[in-house]
């Protein structure tokens, strides 16, 4: 697909020209003709090739942002969480089987009760495990489900010594459907034919899942219509991968679990470990569900390698990050408005999704990151003082704060494997002049440990970062995230021009939610 030319690109050709590039701070969006409300404007968009977001916003796989409940929450208001990977793949499973089966769309292993199981074996094994649920496919002794216990089977059994196959309800007096049923089919069928449950069965007459109505009624049609679900009705599963065996023992444990989407999170994915586990695992057929997201990079040569290696997704940034020292320490990077510019500009070729990674420090720079050319930003100081991020809270100076630290600071590259291979500081041949003396391994931090202030629950940011998005998609005339991108075209602006955006000339008496002085 060739991309046609768009208002923005003349702005960052002449900056190129100079061998310049630029970011947040450096530029601000032309406003224009708009009959665009912002509250109308439509804010979906894609986090890869098939991960839909209904706002475009990600939080971050950093061991201070993304475990299970930053995953869910996020994604209850629209949008997703990766989940981190400086924990075992063991560990890593049990928390995206957390976000998964978070919401009851399809039950993937609903609990079956045995043909000749009493009701009062079934009921005191409901009390012991706490299932919060009465329906139960009924299975025979080889496993093949024959009928359906529901509450008013256990609600009108007059004998509890009674069996399940006694009082079920036997098919074919059930409604049934295959496995791959999705969530709107299922909604059909038990809108037409008034059934609750509808298990699915195999060829095989096995269990293969099981949608039940109050639960897939409230995903279609209630308030939980804003929540990012898969074709079942589950949340995403979003986990960050790394490169080799790494990827791979993650991935056996991750896709039992339901992994929609494998982020290969590493700071330089332009490298040969990358591809070639990135090609991997488009190789193996047992993969083909998934999307795979790699990143990071911030050169638009790097961009090929990625997508002829068969990405789903890229993410861009190298050093943006409130944490990071990488152009520092390393002396790389580039600024990261031109980078996802220039990436987006080649990625938009063959449809392939940037997420801008990093760096995002007021909402407005957001629809500015989405204008050259993002698809979604990735967040994590922002998000990493609400109360569902993993941090501990501290108390100093008289204000709450939470933990937050880059994943290539000493501590985590010291406490982590998964931080060590990020940073490609996981070479066992390696030797420096200070290990060869010692003996002791150097670490080369490209992160730092830090403070962010306590924000309370993640949505009071959300909020205001959908807010500033569809403000600003309001000023630019931008009905959708599409719009945005296309029209979008950009300012300069001096060091002057930035002061005076802040407020300036007074005491602030009010501190808004979605400003803090710089
Ligand atoms: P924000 O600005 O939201 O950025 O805190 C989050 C992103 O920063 C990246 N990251 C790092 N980059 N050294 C780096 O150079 C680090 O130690 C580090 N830790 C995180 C990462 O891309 C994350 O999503």
């Amino acid at each position: 697909m060739t991309r046609q030319r768009l208002p923005k690109d003349d702005f960052f050709e002449k900056l190129d020209a100079q061998g310049l590039a630029v970011t947040y701070d450096d530029v601000r969006l032309r406003s224009g003709y708009s009959d665009v409300m912002p509250s109308k404007a439509n804010i979906e968009s894609m986090f890869s090739t098939s991960i839909p977001l209904k706002i475009p916003f990600v939080s971050a796989d950093m061991d201070r942002v993304t475990e299970h409940k930053m995953a869910i929450e996020i994604e209850k208001l629209g949008g997703l969480g990766v989940l981190h990977k400086n924990m075992t793949p063991e560990r890593q499973a049990q928390e995206l089987a957390k976000v998964k089966n978070h919401l009851n769309g399809c039950v993937m292993k609903p609990v079956c009760a045995y043909e000749n199981e009493t009701i009062e074996q079934i009921l005191n094994k409901k009390t012991e495990n706490d299932y919060g649920f009465s329906t139960f496919p009924v299975i025979s002794m080889e496993g093949i489900c024959i009928g359906l216990l529901t509450q008013t089977d256990f609600d009108f059994c007059r004998d509890k010594r009674m069996t399940a196959k006694e009082i079920m309800t036997k098919i074919p007096d059930i409604i049934y459907a295959k496995p791959g049923t999705d969530l709107k089919q299922a909604y059909e069928l038990m809108m037409n034919s008034k059934k609750k449950v509808l298990p699915l069965i195999d060829l095989e007459g096995e269990v293969a899942g099981m949608y039940v109505f109050s639960d897939v009624n409230r995903i279609v049609s209630g308030s939980h219509s804003s929540y990012n679900v898969d074709k079942q009705g589950r949340l995403f599963g979003a986990a960050a991968l790394g490169v080799y065996d790494d990827a791979f023992a993650r991935l056996e444990l991750l896709i039992p679990e339901g992994l929609d989407v494998g982020v290969i999170s590493t700071a330089h994915a332009a490298s040969k470990g990358v591809i070639e586990t990135i090609r991997m695992i488009k190789a193996d057929s047992r993969y083909s569900k998934i999307d795979i997201v790699a990143g990071n990079i911030s050169e638009p040569d790097s961009v090929r390698y990625l997508i002829d290696a068969g990405v789903n997704g890229i993410k861009a940034g190298q050093g943006p990050g409130s944490t990071c020292t990488t152009r520092l320490v390393a002396g790389i990077g580039c600024p990261q408005v031109t980078a996802v510019y220039e990436i987006s500009k080649i990625a938009d070729e063959e449809n392939i999704p940037v997420c801008a990674d990093g760096g995002i420090k007021y909402s407005g720079d957001v629809p500015v990151g989405i204008g050259a050319g993002a698809r979604s930003v990735m967040i994590g100081n922002k998000f990493a003082g609400a109360d569902e991020s993993p941090g501990k809270t501290v108390f100093w100076q008289g204000k709450q704060w939470k933990e937050y630290r880059g994943m290539g600071s000493l501590p985590a590259l010291e406490e982590h494997e998964g931080s060590r291979e990020r940073y490609r500081q996981d070479d066992p041949d390696e030797k420096t002049a200070a290990s060869q003396e010692s003996g002791e391994k150097v670490r080369i931090a490209e992160g730092v440990p830090m403070l962010v202030p306590l924000t309370g629950p993640v949505r009071n940011q959300i909020a205001q970062f959908v807010g500033g998005l569809k403000q600003g998609m309001g000023y630019v005339g931008a009905k959708n995230i599409e719009e945005l991108r296309e029209k979008a075209n950009f300012r300069m602006i001096t060091g002057a021009g930035q002061k005076e955006a802040h407020p300036h000339d007074g005491m602030i008496t009010e501190q808004p939610p979605n400003y803090n002085n710089p």
